[in-house]
């Protein structure tokens, strides 16, 4: 039996096809490829020791879905396949409403068609409402969603009301929901990692090539705001945890008959603000990161970190490694590939 595993290409994904092997799962993996290449599943094979069953393609492609749940025995399926930058987002609505919102549409259609059902579907922290900073609460599962700025987040949103009214039409579905916080870092074999495309939106990344030397000072978003030094408070999740959450999701669905959606998140419980950051990664790097405080971020929240209990709870699962871990390995990643997976 196999797990499809879309998006697996990407930076989340390639990490969670390590664990998987780890626990001896097999997997397809089913990427367009159009924010990742190749390069990261070769990477991965070298790691895991065994190659990887790659079929390029769109998740909105019934077509090709279709050949692919013909073809092979799949199981479940972990869902990575989305587009991702907040900003692009608000440029673009109909593109991200169509190949996250239509595609995962497309995706259970198939699914449901071949009496697979079991998901795990990448859901994101952004789907929770604002929460008032000086009374911040850490995040649980039932904070207020729904409340989003831009369209990735709602495309996020609603993928969790198709799941969860699927489930009231069908409830042979088994759904898990993970909502991760902010994944940083890599494999600590520092060969896989995230590689952005262009000027990185995300802080790590972009504290990564300033320490590398590849771009100047990081400007950092606000220094006003409600928390211990004025700048932005996160919940980092180390990408290696967050992969291992998926493990156990998929354990979770296979162990357990009529459940009704679970939906977990998965951060550590800590919140580290931008400059916390940029000092633990100092520290770890032994480069200097100047930075500029510049204006807040347009959307941008004061905190967002999570209680994160309720996925110990549910699957005994939880975040174990450190921010100075995370810088570590970031930085091992960012140093030994300084043109990401172009690199060669
Ligand atoms: P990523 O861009 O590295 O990976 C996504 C992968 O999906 C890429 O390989 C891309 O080529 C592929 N893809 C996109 N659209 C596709 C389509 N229509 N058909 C087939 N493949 C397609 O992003 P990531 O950081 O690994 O994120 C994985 C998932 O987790 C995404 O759904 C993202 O929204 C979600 N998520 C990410 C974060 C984060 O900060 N990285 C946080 C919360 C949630
Ligand atoms: C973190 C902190 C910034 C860059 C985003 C998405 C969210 C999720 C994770 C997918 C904030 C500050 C950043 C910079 C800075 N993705 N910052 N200078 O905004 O918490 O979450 O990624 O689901 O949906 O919104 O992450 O890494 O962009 O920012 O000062 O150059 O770093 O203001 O306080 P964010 P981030």
């Amino acid at each position: 039996m196999n797990i499809l595993v879309t998006g697996g290409a990407g930076y989340i994904g390639s990490h969670t096809l390590v664990e998987l092997a780890k626990a001896n799962y097999s997997f397809i993996v089913y990427d367009n490829l159009s924010n990742s290449s190749q390069e990261s599943l070769k990477r991965v094979s070298k790691i895991i020791g065994k190659d990887i069953t790659f079929v390029k393609g769109d998740i909105r492609d019934k077509a090709k879905l279709k050949e692919i749940f013909s073809k092979y025995k799949i199981d479940s399926v972990i869902h990575f396949a989305g587009l991702k930058a907040v900003g692009e987002s608000v440029k673009k609505p109909l593109e991200y409403y169509d190949n996250n919102v239509v595609g995962t549409l497309r995706l259970l259609e198939v699914m449901q068609e071949f009496d697979c059902k079991k998901i795990v579907f990448s859901s994101s922290a952004t789907v929770y409402s604002e929460v008032d900073a000086k009374n911040y609460k850490p995040l649980t599962e039932s904070s207020p969603t729904g409340g989003t700025t831009n369209p990735y987040g709602t495309s996020k949103y609603m993928i969790e009301r198709i799941l969860e009214d699927l489930y009231i039409s069908d409830n042979s579905f088994k759904i898990a929901i993970l909502r991760y916080f902010n994944p940083v870092g890599a494999h600590d074999s520092g060969t896989i990692g995230e590689d952005p495309n262009g000027i990185p939106n995300n802080l790590m990344p972009f504290i990564s090539q300033v320490a590398v030397g590849k771009r100047e000072y990081l400007n950092v978003f606000g220094s006003d705001y409600d928390t211990h030094d004025g700048t932005g408070v996160r919940d980092y999740i180390h990408v290696m945890d967050l992969a291992f959450g998926h493990v156990k999701a998929i354990e979770y669905l296979n162990t357990h008959e009529e459940i009704e959606p679970l939906i977990v998140n998965l951060g550590t419980g800590k919140g580290y603000s931008v400059l916390d950051v940029v000092k633990a990664y100092e520290r770890i790097s032994g480069k200097k990161v100047p930075y500029k405080l510049v204006d807040r971020r347009a959307g941008d929240i004061a905190k967002c970190y999570a209680d994160s209990s309720y996925a110990k709870e549910m699957l005994g699962w939880e975040a174990k490694r450190t921010l100075e871990q995370m810088c570590k390995d970031s930085w091992r990643w960012q140093s030994n590939n300084l043109g990401g997976y172009s690199n060669g």
